[in-house]
């Protein structure tokens, strides 16, 4: 049994590749490297460099690897983004993943995972937001993601593709043995750029928006440490594999943090007072987005480990004088 991992070099894939492969399972990476990097790769995986849109690659590589899950996780991500190239996020999150699910299908591939988003709950009305809250996304981001999620259903429905989309909040943190993490450097999230600014990397940050109707005026996100999230992924897969019933799950802890928060917590762990401008609203930002998050507890028994802000700032924190150390070097 062998799992292919498509976008295995990019932030996420590269951790679950590294759960895959610690746990001894065989993996396959396919990632075409625009955003991703090798050196994240779990050197126990196979490496397929590659176009997932690029059909008969992918019937190959299903074939000859006896692919029995594949993990989807190739995708743009910056929501900005997609509002200024929808074609682009169309194409390659919507018309891509159609290709990846199509080779899946063709392949009898029997399990599939799939990396959704919050972004497709858009605007919601109820909050926390449940898998049942309507999705109404606001972004190309969340729409080219909510297209895959009805693929998926409708390939559930017709040919029997049993999967999991996992819809993700606020990700952030890095593996705690320091092996991978963000390594993009013209990163948006605000952790990242937190984290960036305390190092120096960043002359200061601007806290987007402190009139929103929460308790201090900056937005709430519900923040889950990217290793909780992977296990999650992993928790689905043996879910998946064992004959359990696929669906949609909130990948996220329950409770948020505001952007004042999360700075006021780099800075204590950092030790570093460093300049914050109290700035406009960023245009798309919702006041607040916490989920409910029972669902995933009670379908795949997940307990997060690391469901504490102060660890996930410190594991980014980590992370970025690691990248620092290895530049310098
Ligand atoms: N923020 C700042 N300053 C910064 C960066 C971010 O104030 O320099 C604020 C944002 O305005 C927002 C909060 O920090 O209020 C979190 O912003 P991020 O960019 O870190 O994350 P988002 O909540 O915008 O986006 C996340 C995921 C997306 C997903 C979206 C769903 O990263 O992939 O949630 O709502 F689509």
């Amino acid at each position: 049994m062998t799992v292919l991992v498509t976008g295995g070099a990019g932030y996420i894939g590269s951790h679950m590749v590294l759960a895959l492969t610690d746990a001894g399972e065989d993996v396959v990476v396919l990632d075409d490297f625009s955003t991703g990097f090798e050196r994240l790769v779990s050197p126990k995986a196979r490496i397929v460099r590659g176009d997932m849109g690029d059909q008969a690659l992918l019937d190959r590589v299903i074939r000859e690897h006896r692919i029995d899950a594949v993990a989807h996780f190739a995708a743009k991500i910056v929501v900005p983004e997609s509002v200024a190239d929808p074609l682009g996020y169309y194409l390659n999150n919507t018309v891509k993943a159609r290709a990846v699910i199509e080779a899946a299908v063709r392949g009898g591939v029997p399990n599939f995972i799939f990396s959704s988003t919050a972004a497709v709950y858009g605007d919601a009305e109820e909050m926390p937001v449940t898998e049942t809250t309507p999705a109404v996304p606001v972004s190309p981001y969340g729409r080219s993601k909510l297209m895959v999620e009805w693929m998926l259903a409708d390939a559930a429905h017709a040919h029997g593709l049993n999967s999991l989309a996992l819809r993700y909040f606020n990700v952030a943190g890095a593996d705690p043995a320091g092996r991978s993490g963000q390594a993009t450097q013209n990163a948006t999230h605000l952790i990242k750029v937190a984290v960036q600014t305390a190092l120096g990397l960043r002359p200061g940050m601007t806290v987007f928006g402190t009139d929103y109707p929460t308790p201090d005026g900056s937005c709430i996100r519900d923040y889950i440490h990217v290793s909780d999230l992977i296990d999650a992924h992993v928790a689905g897969l043996a879910h998946l594999r064992r004959g359990g019933a696929g669906g949609i799950l909130n990948c996220a802890y329950g409770h948020g943090s505001s952007v004042l928060e999360v700075i006021d917590l780099v800075k204590k762990v950092s030790g570093v007072d460093f300049p914050v401008t109290l700035g406009e609203r960023r245009p798309g930002d919702p006041a607040r987005i916490v989920a409910a998050a029972e669902r995933i507890r009670s379908t795949l028994g997940w307990r997060p480990r690391f469901d504490d802000l102060e660890t996930i700032v410190t594991h980014a924190l980590d992370w970025e004088r690691r990248l620092l150390a290895r530049d310098a070097a």
